[in-house]
Order: C-alpha cells, then sequence, then structure tokens
C-alpha cells in the first residue's frame, strides 16, 4: 500500500514524518551525549519498537548493538496484572551491560514494569527506558522513562511501527485510526 492509501485510515495525523525524524535526531543526540564512552545495548520491544529504534540507531555516535524481546500479556486482553510472557529473549547477555530498551508506546506501562523486573534480575550495568510515544496514563503511574520522543492524547493511534490488528505500522507519520476501519 502508498502512503496515501494508508492514510485514508487516518482520520487526523498528529506527528507528521518531518517532526518525527527531527525529533530523533536531537534524542541520538542526548542519548549520543549521555552514553559517551560507553558500549550501549539497545533491546527493541518486538514489533512495534523496530521503525523508531531503527532510526534511533543511526543517529548515535557512540558503540551500540540491538537485540530485541517479544512478549505478550497472558491472559484476557482486559487483564491488566501485568504478568507477561516472553515469547522471545535476548540472544545477548545483559549482565554488565548498559542496556536501553526501546519501547514503540507506552501506555499503562504495566508491560514494561514487568519487563524492567525481568531485566533487572540479568544485573545490567545501567537499564533505562526510552519510548517514542507515551499517553497520559503511563505518567499517571510514574513509569520512569528517561527518553520520550512525544506525549500523546490518550487516543489509539497508529503508524511508525504502531499498528492496529497488524496493520499500518509502514505509515511514515503518527496519527488517529478513522472511525469507518474498525466499525
Ligand atoms: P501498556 O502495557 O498499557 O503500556 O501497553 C503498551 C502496549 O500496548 C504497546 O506496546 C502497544 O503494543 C499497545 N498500544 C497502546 N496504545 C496503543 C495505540 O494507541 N496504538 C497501537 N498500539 C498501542
Ligand atoms: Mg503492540
Amino acid at each position: 500500500m502508498t502512503q496515501a492509501e494508508l492514510e485514508k485510515g487516518v482520520q487526523e495525523i498528529l506527528i507528521d514524518e518531518v517532526a518525527l525524524q527531527a525529533r530523533i535526531v536531537e534524542l541520538g543526540a542526548e542519548i549520543s551525549t549521555d552514553y559517551a564512552g560507553r558500549d550501549l545495548l539497545l533491546v527493541g520491544v518486538l514489533k512495534g519498537a523496530v521503525f523508531f529504534m531503527a532510526d534511533l540507531m543511526r543517529e548515535l555516535t557512540v558503540p551500540c548493538e540491538i537485540d530485541f524481546m517479544a512478549i505478550s500479556s497472558y491472559g484476557a486482553a482486559t487483564d491488566s496484572s501485568g504478568v507477561v510472557r516472553i515469547l522471545k529473549d535476548l540472544d545477548i547477555n545483559v549482565a554488565g551491560r548498559d542496556v536501553l530498551v526501546v519501547e514503540d508506546i507506552i501506555d499503562s506501562g504495566l508491560t514494561l514494569s514487568y519487563l524492567i523486573g525481568n531485566l533487572m534480575s540479568r544485573n545490567p550495568a545501567s537499564l533505562k527506558i526510552m519510548t517514542a510515544f507515551r499517553k497520559p496514563e503511563a505518567a499517571k503511574n510514574a513509569v520512569d522513562v528517561a527518553y520520550v520522543g512525544f506525549d500523546i492524547p490518550n487516543e489509539f493511534v497508529v503508524g511508525y511501527g504502531l499498528d492496529y490488528d497488524g496493520h499500518y505500522r509502514n505509515l511514515t507519520s503518527v496519527g488517529t485510526l478513522s472511525p469507518h476501519v474498525y466499525s
């Protein structure tokens, strides 16, 4: 599908490609300064974070590696226990490493809280969180995020890695979903 065709499913574009990429340049510079002299391990949470991570990594001036985890919530979609199942674990041992977890979006932050606990038990040298997008709920739950791309309203959004039923991840901007898509 072309970007124009993808955009037919979008009600309103919240962040366009230019704004997204400009913010990634800023974040890349900030992280490169913060991690100067170190060798960073970026841990992406599949699948949504892939796009953000690929763009961000190319803005870093510090040595870095990437690895990925896939997780799924236990039980029903409405289950808010935050307990998750690891579907794909890391290949790289994080012990003694400077780890930066890269998320696509943080909503309640429950999934992430579990992941942080799990990774901390593996004794990284440091562990920080970064997310492309953050919803207001995350701030309420005091999820400790070191780097945030954009704070967005409490609406369902797609694009730049974020999906609706597996689709729209390849939209280069981020926008709200048109009601005609899900009704
Ligand atoms: P949390 O555990 O409530 O923070 O859920 C975060 C996960 O829910 C993200 O990694 C996304 O997979 C998904 N998610 C939350 N909000 C959205 C959205 O607006 N669009 C697409 N996926 C979302
Ligand atoms: Mg998802």
